[in-house]
């Protein structure tokens, strides 16, 4: 009995070898198996001490109470090494309560520019950007806007200097593109605006817009009204209806504007259309001959349809927001509706 007792104790001395190269988890496993409260084997040794004759029971007890003493010792040593180890590998101390992790995703503006740059892609149109500080005359004189036209106040416009001023239009892209390429070009040029306008439901003196050009030769008013209704039946439905209303710009004759179908109401009548049934959505027309020659375009050879739209406008259009401002406030509640894309509820597109 004695013998065997002992012979455990001696045979269990061979597992401190074990614990210097433990990981986290074989360490558990090993704390288990030699202390564990119930079948700990150093632990059932310990139990047998009390039916032992008092003799017998202070040697196998010293001997298996100064074994357990080294395995403590052993077990608190690799445990301190391995924390010391993860807090080294991670700078950080593994032991603080973790924080819930968070997933950004694209705003919603920014998915219906995408989504629209996306649809003009498939219809052939590349992709261009400028600069969002411009001269007066990018951003007014090149696209034959008179000297006298009110857009070019101080009032209207954020001047940063003399003839420096944010943009109030992403069409000066159009004179940037024109200088630098030669036709045939299909381009779609996403950017920020930026106007002295107030800060109310319908307003903002920061919003973006798409630009949208196509010159080549022999583009007629069929073209560009195609390319934009077919636009609008990807982007909606495909059973959406499209409408153009006569409007004037100064870089585009004739001028139109185009409303699709009311989206929220089908076209009955509601709040959001102010019961008219339709929403405008972009302003456009075919390229004007002066513009072309400004940018050392034949306009006699060449022609081509613009527009320009309003992204935010788009996304409050199909997703029936009624407050522009819902869409600078980053409040996460809103946002988050739209994490996982800005598919139209209805058609489930894109
Ligand atoms: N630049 C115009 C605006 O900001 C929008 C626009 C209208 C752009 C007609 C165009 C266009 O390219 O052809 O209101």
């Amino acid at each position: 009995m004695i013998r065997d007792l002992l012979a455990a104790v001696h045979a269990l001395r061979e597992r401190l070898g074990d614990i210097p190269t433990a990981d986290d988890r074989r360490l558990q496993e090993l704390k288990t198996e030699l202390l564990g409260r119930k079948a700990g084997a150093l632990t059932q040794i310990l139990a047998a001490l009390p039916e032992l004759d008092p003799a017998l029971k202070r040697q196998v007890g010293g001997a298996a109470n100064a074994l357990k003493r080294e395995f403590e010792a052993a077990f608190t040593e690799r445990e301190r090494q391995l924390e010391q180890a993860a807090r080294h590998a991670s700078g950080a101390d593994l032991t603080m309560p973790g924080r819930a992790r968070w997933e950004g995703a694209r705003h919603l503006v920014t998915q219906v520019v995408d989504e629209i740059c996306e649809i003009f892609r498939e219809l052939g149109f590349t992709r261009a950007v400028g600069p969002e500080i411009e001269d007066e005359r990018y951003n007014f004189y090149a696209l034959n806007f008179p000297k006298d036209h009110p857009a070019l106040d101080a009032q209207d416009s954020f001047y940063v200097g003399p003839d420096l001023l944010l943009r109030t239009h992403t069409s000066p892209v159009q004179i940037r593109t024109l200088e630098q390429y030669r036709p045939p070009i299909r381009v779609v040029i996403p950017g920020t605006v930026y106007r002295r306008d107030p800060f109310d439901a319908s307003h903002s003196p920061v919003f973006e817009q798409i630009e949208g050009l196509a010159v080549d030769e022999g583009i007629s008013f069929v073209d560009f009204k195609a390319t934009l209704a077919t636009f609008a039946r990807r982007f909606f439905t495909s059973t959406t209806r499209v409408r153009f209303r006569p409007s004037f710009f100064p870089f585009t004759e004739p001028s139109a504007e185009m409303d699709v179908q009311c989206q929220i109401c089908g076209g009955s009548g509601c709040a959001a259309c102010k019961q008219t049934g339709w929403m405008e959505i972009l302003g456009s027309g075919m390229v004007h001959p002066a513009v072309l020659e400004n940018c050392g375009v034949d306009s006699e050879k060449y022609s081509g349809y613009a527009w320009g739209m309003g992204p935010e406008r788009i996304a409050m259009t199909r997703h029936g927001i009624p407050d522009i401002r819902i869409l600078f406030e980053d409040d996460v509640r809103f946002l988050e509706q739209f994490a996982g894309g800005s598919a139209d509820p209805r058609t489930g597109r894109p």
